[in-house]
């Protein structure tokens, strides 16, 4: 396994995280989390962009400054639930293109099925960042990452906000030139594969499906 895996575990998102897992904690507030905590999130996923030199002028003097040297990002959210860190994710980036994978795993097959594929036509100059708040069995993710491998991005990246050791360890496994971005990783997964102590279904606390 040559996968990096990034726990973030600044302050900020750690406070946040609380409120996002408290069950009494109602739809409204728990999509504005979401959003924020994609927004930390991200700028510790994009620290690594690289940066180049461009002269300007100051109002004193002529100077030498970067900016980010014309790297492009897609987001990918895996839908649902991933729809949810979007904006946020937006707000540091607003330039990157978004595109989208619903998938689902047949339950007699087993295998997943593609429901919905809609990528950026130029992914292959771009840098993606696969989205799900949640990273349970790693199934979806390992599905997605598959499909948009498919498309030859320069690099791939996961984020999520809470992991279980199961997921880490198969996505880590399946996937291992991609690296993993977190804000906690759990205990273990349920009987039916929810994530302990976790959140909850997230896709269903993001859009008050429950
Ligand atoms: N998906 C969720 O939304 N929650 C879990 O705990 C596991 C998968």
């Amino acid at each position: 396994m040559d996968n990096k895996i990034f726990v973030m575990d600044h302050p900020l998102i750690q406070h946040k995280l609380t409120f996002l897992r408290d069950k009494n904690t109602g739809t409204k507030e728990f999509r504005e989390l979401v959003s924020e905590i994609a927004t930390l999130m991200c700028y510790e996923a994009t620290r690594d962009l690289p940066l180049m030199d461009v002269e300007i002028e100051t109002p004193m003097c002529k100077a030498t400054t970067k900016v980010i040297a014309g790297r492009k990002l897609a987001f990918v959210p895996i839908l649902r639930a991933g729809l949810g860190m979007v904006d946020g994710m937006l707000q540091l980036v607003p330039s990157a293109k978004v595109g989208h994978i619903g998938l689902y795993r047949d339950h007699e097959t087993h295998l997943p099925v593609e429901y919905y594929n809609k990528l950026p036509p130029d992914i292959e100059e771009r840098d993606v960042i696969v989205l799900d708040p949640m990273l349970a069995t790693g199934g979806s993710a390992i599905d997605a990452i598959t499909i948009v491998k498919r498309s030859n991005p320069k690099s791939i990246k996961f984020l999520c906000i809470i992991a279980a050791p199961e997921g880490l360890k198969a996505l880590s496994e399946a996937h291992p030139d991609v690296q993993i971005y977190c804000a906690a990783v759990d205990e273990k997964l349920n009987e039916n594969c929810y994530i302990l102590p976790g959140l909850g279904d997230a896709g269903d606390r993001i859009f008050g499906t429950k």
